[in-house]
């Protein structure tokens, strides 16, 4: 978890940048800010806000049951209410989860993070209420760390970020947790000391490695800080049946603290029900912040220094990897890794699919950005050696599926890869274009997100314009 805590000379960068719209010569894994995205700092909160609960008091459930009921937020602590709740895979997919919150810094010498957790079939509903079981089974401690960066006002501010890893968990499963701290829980009256508790939240474990029953994800990219956007869609996406989804990078518009708890904020429909693994963008300037916020595989084959920029996760017949790929250091230095893991899956017969995920282009022919050259150099051989299936990016703000595409000529269905650039999560739109391998290609104009359905050795991928009420393209592969 966490690949650094920020530090003086960063913070006054994130000042600095934001105060006057200028770059200060950090040395930082992501400073391409690529024309024409300039940044602008959009009207920003410099407190974090949780709107959607509510603070229903210090009771949280009915003597003598042994069970924590409860329908909102419990708090007696304003400065300690769980806030950007949300839930990655760092390892087994099946069979562990990490839930990450922040509170406010005065917390953190004496805050203990705990997740009290429980399957699907042991809670008890009662009306909107959900109440979960209560003894050492169902509660998991974390640990946590705290680092200092501005607000767009240029004052300092301590985050603490809290994580807790629950293992032990049960494939195919929907998990429901309450996120945060107490004191103490007195049995006779069902009563916790000095509760400080999210909702009652939820994510889903994986799929056994092999098992190829069908499931759903849901892909996006590119939101770059239009939380309106998201915040106007968040509900419905999250209503989406979905084991999981991913994010190709540029959450933010320049990654300042602000603009991720505004993110987060707009995101959360989505981020307490499903499991989401992130790709860091171009946008993500503050490569500490997205680190420190996201826990994520810390592949033993990487270099220290790019330890959770790459990684890697199967759910059932599925791989997935993410990778960084912003700069030549990057992309270079994830090489050795990618290649490894990738050949270990091609000679897994319980992997069906492989996707590769990160932010900049293979191939794209919209005006804006256009393919990646260093992707093409260095990954795509790798890509293609081990038989990936398809590419997920984003960075051009539209969307474009290629023809199946090996050794940079078309060649026919199930011998090549298809490249996918969806990169229009509510981001400013940019227009599209049309190349050698293009087989299908759409403005930015409507925004876009992908839904994903395997189903053994079928997987269709089905895009929707962002509000949904369009479908932009669909196509399935077959083995
Ligand atoms: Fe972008
Ligand atoms: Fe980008």
């Amino acid at each position: 978890m966490g690949a650094g805590i920020g530090n003086w000379t960063r913070a006054v960068c994130v000042a600095a940048l934001v105060m006057a719209l200028a770059g200060c010569g950090f040395s930082n894994a992501a400073a391409d800010l690529s024309a024409p995205d300039v940044p602008v700092v959009a009207d920003v909160p410099d407190v974090p806000v949780a709107t959607d609960v509510a603070d229903t008091g210090t009771d949280p459930g009915a003597a003598g049951d042994g069970r924590i009921g409860g329908v909102g937020e419990l708090s007696t602590d304003a400065t300690q209410r769980p806030y950007t709740t949300h839930v990655t895979w760092q390892g087994d997919t099946a069979s562990a989860a990490t839930i990450q919150w922040q509170t406010q810094a005065n917390a953190a010498d004496t805050y203990k993070p705990r997740i009290l957790f429980a399957r699907e079939d042991e809670i008890v509903r009662n009306g909107d209420e959900i109440r979960l079981p209560f003894d050492a089974a169902h509660v998991a401690e974390g640990a946590g760390f705290t680092y200092e960066t501005f607000d767009d006002s240029g004052t300092v501010v301590d985050i603490v970020q809290w994580g807790v890893d629950l293992s032990g968990l049960v494939p195919s499963t929907t998990y429901y947790y309450r996120a945060g701290t107490w004191g103490a829980y007195d049995e006779a009256t069902g009563t916790l000391t000095s509760p400080d508790l999210s909702p009652v939240l939820s994510f889903r474990t994986g799929r056994a490695k092999g098992e190829r029953l069908p499931f759903t994800f849901i892909s996006a990219g590119d939101s770059r800080a239009d939380d309106g956007k998201i915040a106007a869609n968040a509900n419905r996406l999250a209503a989406i049946p979905a084991d999981f989804w991913l994010f190709s990078g540029d959450m933010t518009e320049v990654g300042t603290q602000a603009e991720w708890w505004y993110w987060f904020d707009a995101m959360r429909p989505i981020l307490v029900g499903k499991v989401l693994m992130p790709v860091q963008g171009n946008h993500e300037t503050f490569a500490d912040l997205y680190y420190n916020q996201f826990a994520l595989p810390g592949e033993a084959g990487l270099p220290q220094a790019y330890k959770e920029h790459g990684w890697s996760f199967t759910t059932g017949n599925l791989h997935v990897v993410g990778l960084d790929s912003n700069t030549d250091d990057t992309v270079n230095s994830q090489a050795e890794w990618l290649d490894s893991d990738l050949s270990a899956t091609d000679a897994d017969p319980d992997i069906d699919w492989t996707i590769v995920m990160f932010h900049h282009p293979v191939y794209s022919s919209a005006g804006a950005h256009g393919s990646t050259l260093r992707v093409q150099n260095v990954w795509l051989p790798i890509f293609e050696k081990h038989h990936v299936d398809l590419t997920l990016t984003g960075h051009d703000h539209d969307y474009e599926r290629s023809k199946p595409v090996r050794g940079k000529q078309v060649v026919a269905a199930g011998q090549g890869i298809v490249h996918v650039v969806a990169g229009s999560f509510f981001a400013p739109p940019y227009s599209n274009g049309s190349d050698w391998w293009t087989e299908l290609s759409v403005n930015g104009e409507t925004g876009n997100y992908c839904e994903w359905k395997v189903d053994g050795k079928s997987m269709t991928v089905t895009v929707h314009s962002g509000d949904g009420t369009q479908i932009l393209d669909t196509f399935t592969l077959t083995k």
